[in-house]
Formats: C-alpha cells, structure tokens, sequence
C-alpha cells in the first residue's frame, strides 16, 4: 500500500519497505532552493526513523530532470558568507543520506548537474536512464562544486578523471556514466523506477543489521587509513555475530531455506 507524503518541493511515497522521494519543481528542472534541501532533510529524517522503511529511492519529477544543480537564482542572490554557509548545509543533508543507517538508490532520470549529480554521487547506488546526463558544470558559473562534489567524484572515479570532470565542467550522457564508474548502470527511462524497485528488493532479503554495517564500514573506510578501515571492519563483523540477523542467516543457511530477516 502506498503512503504518501507532498512536501512542496517533495514528494515521498512508501510503497511497503520501499519509500521514493522524488525532488519535485519540474518548472526548473528540480533545482535545489535552501528550502528544498530543507525539505529533503525532513524526508530523510522520516525515512531513517520508520522502522517499515528498509530502501530509500531518489528520484526527480517530470520528464527530463533528475535534479539540474542548485539554484542558479538564490545563488545570485548570496554574499561568500551565505555561499558558505549554504554549502556546509548541502554537504549536511547529502552526509544524511550517505553516512545514515539504511542504502539509498539513485534513479537518475535526466539531468543531474551540479548540486544533482552530488546528490547522486551522495546515494549509495546509481542507476540511470538513457536519457540521463550528469556533470559538475559549476566552473562554468565561475564557482565549484559545493555539496561535496570536489571529494566524492575523485573517490569514486580517481583523480584524474574527476578533475578532468570538474575543470572542463563537461556533461557526460548515461552510457560514457556507466563507462566510467559514475553510475552502475543504464537502463531504459520507462523501466527505470521498476530496476530500482527490483533492486531495492533484492538488498531488503538481506539482513538489516548487516546493511547498515556494509554502509558504515565503506563510508567510514574512506577516511581512515585500511589498517584502522579493517580494524573498524573487523569489529563490526564481531558485532554482528551476536545479534539476531547472524543466528538467522546461518540458520537459514543450515536448514536449506531462505533466511527471514525482521525490519526493526
Ligand atoms: N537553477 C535555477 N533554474 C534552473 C536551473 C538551475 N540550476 N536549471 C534549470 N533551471 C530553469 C531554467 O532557468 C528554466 O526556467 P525558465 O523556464 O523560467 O526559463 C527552466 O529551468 C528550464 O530550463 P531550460 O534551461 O529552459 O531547459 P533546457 O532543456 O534548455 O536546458 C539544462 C537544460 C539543464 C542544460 C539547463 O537548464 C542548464 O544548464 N541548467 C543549469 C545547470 C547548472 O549549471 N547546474 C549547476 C548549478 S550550480
């Protein structure tokens, strides 16, 4: 059954453990206003504290955009202190998604330039439809990219290509994306919400507890050196051994059938 929530910037809709928050001003392409983001926020909070929720799917509204940057006219409007501060708000609301407890899917159906491709880049998974195109064309605007773009696009695609990205500010279509690493895959745009629905099912057979390690444990890694990442790894999977989750996949596995995790 679908439970839906309107924001007026959001949409969130939580369809059984599956909840789809679509950024939706599809009149600017869903440009990211402070107040969107706020919003976004507020989404992210409801999602991360519904125990029924176990899959976050982003995506944006109407036909062409999954989010076309930040918006270029609030931009305009900010002295360097508000630039500042929008962008260490920006890097709060996507650290949400990213560092948070439970996996987050991009389904990139358009455009996700700018502050959108981070948005992306802030998920933990990228599918994109044919149509997608994605890019951090901020220094075509004589600024860089603020929402933790400058780190999260080297760390996913090495240096020299993310800066060859950044300088140039050039947009790459869904395929060269795929090519490179920047999202996982492509599909077709009417299929796009349903593989992502598929795949958030295939990740919610799996043991909650053990998700939110997986997530810990890879975004964490990042910025600790592998000794201290695999110490970090080592002790989750210690952890893990003692709760419910473990004794029900091994047992599952033992007995020769499929392990029935609890959402909590
Ligand atoms: N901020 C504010 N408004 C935006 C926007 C943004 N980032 N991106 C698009 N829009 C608005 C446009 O101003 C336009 O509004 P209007 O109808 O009132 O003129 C509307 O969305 C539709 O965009 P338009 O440019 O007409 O569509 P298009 O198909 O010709 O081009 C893009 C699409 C994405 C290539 C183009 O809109 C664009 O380059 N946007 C900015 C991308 C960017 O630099 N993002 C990084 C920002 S830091």
């Amino acid at each position: 059954m679908a439970d839906t929530q309107t924001l007026p910037h959001i949409r969130f809709e939580a369809r059984g453990p599956v909840a789809v928050l679509t950024i939706d001003r599809p009149e600017v392409l869903n440009a990211l206003t402070r107040e969107t983001l706020r919003q976004l926020e507020e989404a992210i909070v409801r999602f991360h504290g519904d125990p029924a929720l176990g899959v976050l799917i982003v995506t944006g509204g109407g036909e062409k955009s999954f989010v076309a940057g930040a918006d270029i006219g609030e931009l305009a409007s900010l002295d360097p202190r508000g630039m500042e501060e929008l962008s260490r708000y920006g890097q709060h609301v996507l650290g949400l998604l990213e560092r948070g407890p439970k996996p987050v899917i991009a389904a990139v159906n358009g455009y996700a330039l700018g502050g959108g491709c981070e948005l992306a880049l802030a998920c933990h998974v990228r599918i994109a439809s044919d149509n997608a195109m994605l890019g951090l064309p901020e220094v075509k605007l004589g600024i860089i990219p603020g929402y933790g773009g400058t780190q999260r696009l080297p760390r996913l695609l090495g240096t020299g290509r993310a800066l060859e990205m950044i300088l140039t500010g050039r947009n790459v279509k869904a395929e060269e994306a795929a090519a490179i690493g920047l999202v996982n895959r492509v599909v077709p745009r009417a299929s796009l919400l349903e593989e992502a629905e598929k795949l958030a099912k295939d990740i919610l057979k799996n043991g909650p507890l053990a998700l939110t390690a997986a997530i810990d444990a890879v975004t964490r890694g990042h910025d600790l050196t592998l000794e201290d990442a695999q110490r970090f790894e080592s002790s989750a999977f210690g952890m893990l051994a003692s709760s419910k989750d473990t004794r029900e996949g091994f047992a599952a596995f033992l007995e020769k059938r499929p392990a029935s995790f609890e959402r909590r």
